[in-house]
């Protein structure tokens, strides 16, 4: 058997013309126009890539996009009141702390100063708290593209076996919430897990989320399974030297022969990321003016 590949270029442009969609309502009928704010502290090459993608997709969905470019050395006293400055500000609707910060700069405090209502990444303390008891709240971009995709193959998630590979605040721990709340019977596999292979083989769906390329092989996955591989890891090229690739935390070339659909590494989960990023803010905004939530783009 020969897994349906999910597509996940095509469905976070399905995403993201939703998300235009709404944010065309948004404007024509109330007048509002959703902001997305981007503070990148340093010039990390890779998170100078991520925020350029971000900054120009929100434009390119009709929001306004608010770019803080701030020195490597910004003291946490001048973040804070930047961060301040923009929780106040009514036409910012979404906050975005680029991660990682310098070492200099607390990532705890800083991301736990964003007001939860502008926390589009979902990593506020209180947004965790409220996933994890079940409330509304901002979800994590990852884990929440992750859940579309699945939803939209099964439809009902209701009664599925989900294994959840890593424990990660980012994606692990908010996806297992996420699949709870969807009536899935969840693990969290880890290192220390036992006989991983076989607890992963009994899953309906696995979802690998450790960084650690092509850990996940065919014979751990059950005949029929779903699989969403969350990993992005770049290694040298097994047939071209000098040359690297990208691949993910499941090899995919024989998990493909036995799962019933996959996600590819690139062009999987990678895309949904920045597209719920986008939900997230016409979320926010929604939320902060008492309007509906556009439909299919919460969890
Ligand atoms: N750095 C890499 N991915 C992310 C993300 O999803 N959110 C933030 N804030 N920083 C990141």
């Amino acid at each position: 058997m020969s897994a349906k590949i999910i597509d996940g270029k095509v469905f976070a442009a399905t995403v993201r013309e939703k998300v235009g969609t709404h944010v065309a309502r948004l404007k024509d009928e109330h007048g509002i126009t959703p902001g997305l704010a981007v503070v990148l502290v340093g010039e990390d090459p890779a998170s100078q890539v991520y925020v350029r993608s971000k900054g120009k997709m929100t434009v390119e969905v009709g929001m306004n996009s608010y770019e803080h470019k701030l020195d490597v050395d910004t003291s946490e006293a001048d973040l804070l009141a930047l961060i301040d400055q923009l929780n106040n500000d009514p036409t910012v609707h979404g906050i975005l702390c680029q991660l990682p910060l310098p070492k200099h700069l607390n990532e705890d405090l800083v991301i736990n100063s964003i007001d939860p209502a502008k926390d589009v990444d979902g990593f506020h303390i209180s947004n965790v708290g409220m996933l994890s008891t079940g409330q509304k709240s901002m979800v994590p971009c990852t884990p929440l593209g992750c859940l579309m995709m699945l939803r939209d193959h099964h439809g009902s998630l209701s009664g599925m076996n989900a294994v959840v590979v890593g424990r990660s605040n980012i994606v692990g721990k908010p996806m297992a919430n996420l699949l709870l709340r969807d009536s899935c019977t969840v693990t969290i596999a880890h290192s220390r897990t036992k006989d991983i292979e076989a607890l992963c083989r009994s899953a309906d769906i696995v979802v690998a989320a450790v960084g650690r390329p092509e850990m996940i092989t065919g014979d751990w996955i059950g005949e029929g399974a779903t699989v969403i591989d969350v990993g992005i890891n770049r290694i040298d090229h097994p047939e071209k030297e000098g040359k690297t690739k990208l691949v993910g935390d499941v090899h995919f070339e024989s998990a493909v022969e036995k799962a019933g659909a996959i996600t590819p590494v690139p062009g999987g989960v990678g895309p949904m990321t920045i597209a719920c990023l986008l939900a997230n803010t016409v979320t926010a905004c929604c939320r902060a003016n008492g309007l509906a939530e556009p439909e299919g783009l919460t969890a």
